[in-house]
């Protein structure tokens, strides 16, 4: 995913667009690039690889004079990375800069008019059209060379604009862009954690608005270059918040976040005892018209789905069917008025999760949205939101952004379920105490394996590992299997305890290693059973039991003891085992925790 910055104000832009950009290289990129002016020419540096090298070659910007200017970390699309590929692009005559976020659908075609109107590109990208049909456009009003430049564009983007004239714009179309209020000075980015060190005042631009800047002045248009009034947000959370707080790397300092993440996500939202939520208020007809839930989302967000769809079932005796993102999108689904969606995403801007859901909004269902990022591009979409509340998630593999994912899921089950006349007040007021306990058995689950760098540095070897479980375990074994991969590159895979016999069972050989979650209890003898079948081909087993399960020691090597909670919430102790398990096997062997290899923190792009 790409990060833009913008800045107007009375100081050099340069230092501050290259500080900027240092915020946002969690998002994953290959190349970097800042442009500013102060009225009358633009100067430009931009260059393959990290920002450290764009700050090397312009000394950390001091040598690029300019009061007003863009930034941007590309991450490719159209065009490999490589220094003339590298945002920001120019207009053949100079006069603008352009930096973009997404992708501009009908690149092809404008390029082969604009070529065809004498225009000379430099570059392999979609972005480059954008700064050429500003030239085009341009009469000497760089505001309405800006609205017919976007009347042409199709697709998602976000835009920043700099006028060598000294004008500052941007614009928004299904890519984030958050606008920062300064003193003598104002900002915009793709991204919060950039704005965080000058502004806690946000405006978030919705989708067809662009804004221009000033020193002094925000103003924000409608798509017809009409003013229009705009909130201003206030963020919540502190820069440090976005730094690493001394912890080795972001991703333990998010596991260790998450009892506090589960208090900011639920808490609010029990009032009296009462389960309530901000933006989602069907009405009772409403409710009862919905006859199946389908969950999409990617990555680990699919995975906290899975746990969801068995938790909801369970409670609210309702279909839930848990469709890949990338799938459900392609699938010609057979959907109606009657389909909720529930759309999981962390950053709210996964192209294959936004693709999906307007799929299935444009075939009737109602969406419901559970995203960490206000104001993203899912937040915006959705009918309705409920915000995961877990703060700036910087590593690339999730963990409190999962953890928080699933609270979510489990207050919804138990609010559907109390709304569609399902359960007891009894049964309600319990799992409405257990919400409550619920970050401190996440402390316990933390406390309870302080020392499972032990069993990662006696496995960290291993080139292939199996998690098998049952029911909640299975779903949990999905996003332990992924969190080994993603971070410590071991091959890992899941599979249902049952279907061991059915094939995968023929790969488990003398010294192989089986992760087996023995949690949920209803089937805990058949896992038992699975167990011994595994350790009769010579596997060595580490278990996932709770406290107190002593059967399990019996058969398994080793065992990771989680805390007894109500079970529908055991998914969220027994993943913070797993999720240190990866994090000390990754440690071990030397991976880049924080930016795994290939991956990237959000995939904006198909
Ligand atoms: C992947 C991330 O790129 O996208 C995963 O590495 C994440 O951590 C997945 O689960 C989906 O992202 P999001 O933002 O839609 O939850």
């Amino acid at each position: 995913m790409c990060g833009i910055v913008g800045f107007t104000g009375t100081r050099e832009a340069a230092p501050v667009l290259i500080d900027g950009l240092r915020r946002l290289e969690y998002r994953g990129y290959d190349s970097a690039g800042v442009a500013v002016s102060d009225g009358g020419t633009v100067n430009m540096a931009k260059v393959k690889g990290y920002v450290k090298n764009l700050s090397e070659i312009t000394h950390d910007g001091a040598d690029l004079k300019g009061r007003i200017g863009i930034g941007h970390t590309r991450w490719a699309t159209h065009g490999a990375p490589n220094d003339v590929n590298a945002h920001p692009h120019l207009s053949s005559d100079g006069r603008f800069a352009v930096v973009h976020n997404g992708i501009i659908e009908n690149y092809a075609l404008l390029r082969q008019e604009l070529t065809g109107r004498g225009y000379k590109f430099a570059s392999d990208t979609d972005t480059e059209v954008v700064a050429h049909l500003l030239e085009l456009y341009y009469d000497g009003d760089a505001k309405r060379a800006v609205m017919r430049t976007a009347a042409r564009l199709e697709g998602s983007y976000s835009l920043g604009v700099l006028c060598s004239d000294g004008r500052l714009f941007a614009m928004r179309e299904q890519s984030p862009l958050i606008l920062g209020l300064g003193v003598g000075e104002n900002y915009f980015a793709s991204d919060v954690a950039a704005l965080v060190p000058h502004t806690k005042n946000v405006i978030y631009l919705d989708d067809g608005e662009f804004a221009e800047l000033t020193p002094d002045s925000v103003t924000v248009y409608d798509v017809l270059g009409r003013a229009v009034e705009k909130p201003v947000s206030r963020v919540t959370w502190d820069v440090e918040a976005a730094e690493k707080g001394g912890y080795e790397h972001f991703m333990l300092k998010e596991i260790m976040e998450q009892p506090a993440c589960f208090k900011a996500t639920v808490e609010p939202r029990i009032k009296d005892g009462r389960i309530v939520f901000e933006n989602f208020d069907l009405t009772d007809e409403e409710l009862h018209g919905i006859n199946r839930v389908i969950i999409t989302a990617c990555g680990s967000a699919s995975y906290a789905g899975q746990v969801g769809r068995y938790i909801m079932e369970e409670l609210c005796r309702i279909p839930v069917s848990v469709e890949l993102a990338s799938e459900l999108r392609y699938r010609n689904p057979i959907i109606d008025k009657h389909t909720m969606l529930i759309v999981i995403s962390q950053s709210g801007e996964t192209a294959d999760t936004i693709a999906a859901m307007r799929e299935c909004k444009a075939r009737g269902a109602r969406v419901l949205a559970i995203v960490n990022v206000v104001g993203s591009t899912i937040a915006k979409l959705a009918d309705h939101v409920i915000y995961t509340w877990a703060g700036p998630e910087i590593a690339v593999a999730t963990t409190k952004g999962y953890t928080t994912q699933v609270a979510v899921l489990d207050m919804l089950a138990i609010y559907l379920a109390d709304r569609l006349g399902l359960m007891e007040k009894e049964r309600y007021d319990r799992l409405v105490d257990a919400l409550h306990a619920m970050p401190g058995q996440i402390q316990r689950a933390i406390d309870l394996n302080r020392n499972i760098g032990r069993l990662a540095k006696k496995f960290c070897r291993h080139n292939a590992i199996y998690f098998i479980g049952r029911n909640l375990d299975y779903a949990v074994c999905m996003e332990g299997a992924l969190k080994l991969k993603e971070i410590s590159y071991i091959f890992a895979e899941a599979y249902a305890a049952g279907e061991l016999k059915h094939g995968t069972i023929a790969l488990v050989e003398e010294g192989s290693l089986v992760i087996a979650l023995a949690c949920y209890e209803p089937l805990f003898d058949k896992t038992m059973s699975n167990i011994e079948e595994v350790k009769a081909r010579g596997a060595e087993v580490l278990a996932v039991a709770l406290e107190g399960s002593r059967k399990i020691l019996s058969k398994a090597d080793d065992v990771i003891f989680v805390p007894r909670t109500e079970p529908v919430f055991n998914p969220i102790a027994q993943v913070v085992p797993l999720q240190l398990f990866a994090y000390y096997v990754a440690r071990e062997r030397g991976c880049d925790i924080d930016k795994p290899k290939n991956l990237a923190k959000s995939v904006t792009v198909e």
